[in-house]
């Protein structure tokens, strides 16, 4: 194997790449808009998004997101702080998107979490929790809010732990909130980190820290308040985990961080344990085994997302992917692993705030949307390398919701035909059919809701197809495992439903858990699984 060189080595330990993932409102946005004016990559607070000035994130790209205030697409946002290139995931805040949100963890190192100190662990945080899990990636706390009223400390990590089945260790301790909120106590170094609302919208919010101990500290607290603190501090110490890196790692020991993302208090204090606390990229599983970042000297990426019409005029269509080795250049010619051939990626881009921008270079770890002219699958990888591997493939996630969805006008087959299955090539939706019937009547399953208006839209506005979509009463699907399965007699309860994806690999549909239960006990042997390989 040829020796990696120092230069591209250098460039990639110097790479941390994270996926901030949050329930709707708890301040992803804002929180991400403070790392880049950290970062000296945007100046204004308001330029990743600013509601009350009318301005849209970088993925505002189709009216129905627009129509609804919300964020379909997720994007990827570079900068850099302190010697390091970040490469933030922005995950799509809105619940019923979650399942690019999914996949974007797959192309992340580690993951964020913020969460409102006044609500803590809420539904969907939990759903996107479960897919850092199953990846063991490291999960960094930064719980936020502390400017208005919160829930007691011991309340929001007891919250974690049981809501989400990870140890917690706080990094730091907030001294009261809302109307009350002194600051954090920095348990590492025994300093007292003064809050003031006054950094608002500034670029640097310097914090001031005095010694716990010092006279100053006891009159910005007060009595009550630094007793509560000393009681406090003294329990954690003796009941809560210890810091320990390698858990970290694991992923079986979050850092917490207590601040307020809005008022720009405790943001760089997170970010920079986070950036000392998290890996540079890691290597890949693939079926040649382990790539690793460090060792492998040629190009190779894995596409983790297809977006369709980014840009109206054009009708284009970008693939992104996360290169997981050795530098890529525009223009290169690489290997696509999947499609068998040789192709050029051209017009490679990386998004930044709100623009996007060509790019000549980028390094293992990055992320990098390259125009797909159709070739693309969710999970393909692309190698540069004369031995030629695949990347683990991205599972496919369960959805929830299903309807049965024709065409209006049957001379519109084919139309119809080519639009829900370019669709379901970029993986907005999944399509399914009867079992043991033809193409004629299409399932379609999404994991949130509102991609049905979504497929509704796209089919009507790019392939000019008016549909009818019957919504179905399945809440529930699950891949059959065994090979030599016997479908004619297999045997559930009368309200599962026998499918296939278009592999032809069958599936069941089912409208509770009792029946998948039930089914399986009918069933010996029948093994099902939560997510398609
Ligand atoms: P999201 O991306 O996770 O959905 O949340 P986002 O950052 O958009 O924040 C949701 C709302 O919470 C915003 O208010 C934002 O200003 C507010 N917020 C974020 N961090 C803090 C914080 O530390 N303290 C307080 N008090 N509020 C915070 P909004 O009124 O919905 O929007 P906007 O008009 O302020 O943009």
């Amino acid at each position: 194997m040829q020796e990696i060189g120092n230069d591209i080595r250098e460039q990639i330990k110097a790479r941390r790449t994270f996926a901030i993932i949050s329930h709707p409102d708890a301040g992803k946005t804002t929180l991400t808009e403070k790392f880049l004016l950290y970062g000296g990559a945007i100046n204004q607070a308001g330029s990743v998004k600013g509601k009350a000035t009318a301005r849209h994130a970088v993925s505002d790209w189709m009216e129905i997101e627009k129509e609804r205030g919300i964020s379909v697409t997720s994007s990827a946002l570079q900068f850099h702080y302190q010697g390091c290139c970040i490469n933030i995931l922005d995950t799509p805040g809105h619940q019923d998107f979650s399942e690019d949100t999914y996949r974007t963890l797959m192309a992340a190192d580690s993951a964020v979490m913020v969460i409102d100190a006044s609500k803590g662990v809420e539904a969907q945080t939990r759903k996107l929790f479960k897919v850092c899990t199953m990846r063991h990636i490291p999960i960094f706390t930064f719980i936020n809010k502390m400017d208005r009223d919160a829930l007691d400390t011991f309340e929001l990590l007891d919250d974690i732990e049981n809501e989400l089945g990870i140890a917690t260790c706080p990094m730091n301790w907030p001294i009261g909130s809302g109307k009350s909120f002194k600051g954090v106590y920095d348990r590492g170094t025994g300093e007292i980190e003064l809050f003031s609302d006054t950094k608002k919208g500034t670029a640097q919010g310097r914090v001031r820290r005095i010694p716990v101990d010092d006279p100053e500290a006891d009159a910005w607290i007060g009595e009550s308040q630094k007793n509560q603190l000393k009681e406090e501090i003294e329990l954690q110490d003796g009941a809560g985990a210890q810091f320990d890196q390698e858990l970290v790692t694991k992923g079986e020991l979050s850092p917490v961080f207590f601040g307020s993302a809005l008022t720009n208090f405790g943001v760089e204090t997170f970010l920079r344990h986070f950036l000392s606390m998290t890996s540079a990229p890691l290597p890949r599983m693939s079926d040649q085994g382990e790539i690793d970042p460090m060792k492998e000297q040629d190009f190779s990426a894995f596409v983790f997302k297809i977006q369709a019409n980014m840009n109206r005029a054009h009708r284009d269509r970008i693939a992104f992917m996360r290169v997981c080795s050795g530098v890529f250049e525009a223009g290169m010619e690489v290997y696509h692993i999947q499609g068998g051939k040789k192709v050029r990626l051209s017009q490679p881009q990386q998004l930044m705030a709100s623009e996007r921008r060509m790019i000549d270079r980028a390094y293992g770890g990055d992320i990098i949307g390259v125009f797909d002219p159709g070739i693309f699958s969710i999970g393909d990888t692309l190698t540069a390398s004369p031995k030629k591997y695949a990347y683990e493939g991205i599972p496919t996630f369960a959805p929830e919701h299903f309807a049965r969805v024709r065409q209006m006008d049957t001379m519109k087959r084919k139309q119809f035909i080519k639009g829900v299955n370019q669709i379901a090539q970029e993986g907005a939706i999944q399509i399914f059919q009867e079992y043991n019937t033809g193409m004629e009547e299409i399932i379609v399953g999404v994991v949130g809701v509102l991609q049905f208006d979504v497929l509704k839209y796209r089919l009507e506005n790019e392939y000019n197809v008016e549909i009818r979509m019957d919504s179905l009463p399945y809440e529930y699907i699950r891949w059959i495992e065994n090979e030599d399965i016997d479908m004619n007699r297999l045997t559930g309860t009368s309200d599962m439903k026998k499918i296939k994806d278009l592999k032809g690999r069958p599936l069941l549909l089912f409208v509770n858990e009792w029946s998948i239960r039930m089914t399986q006990e009918r069933n010996e042997g029948l093994r099902l699984a939560e997510f398609g390989r």
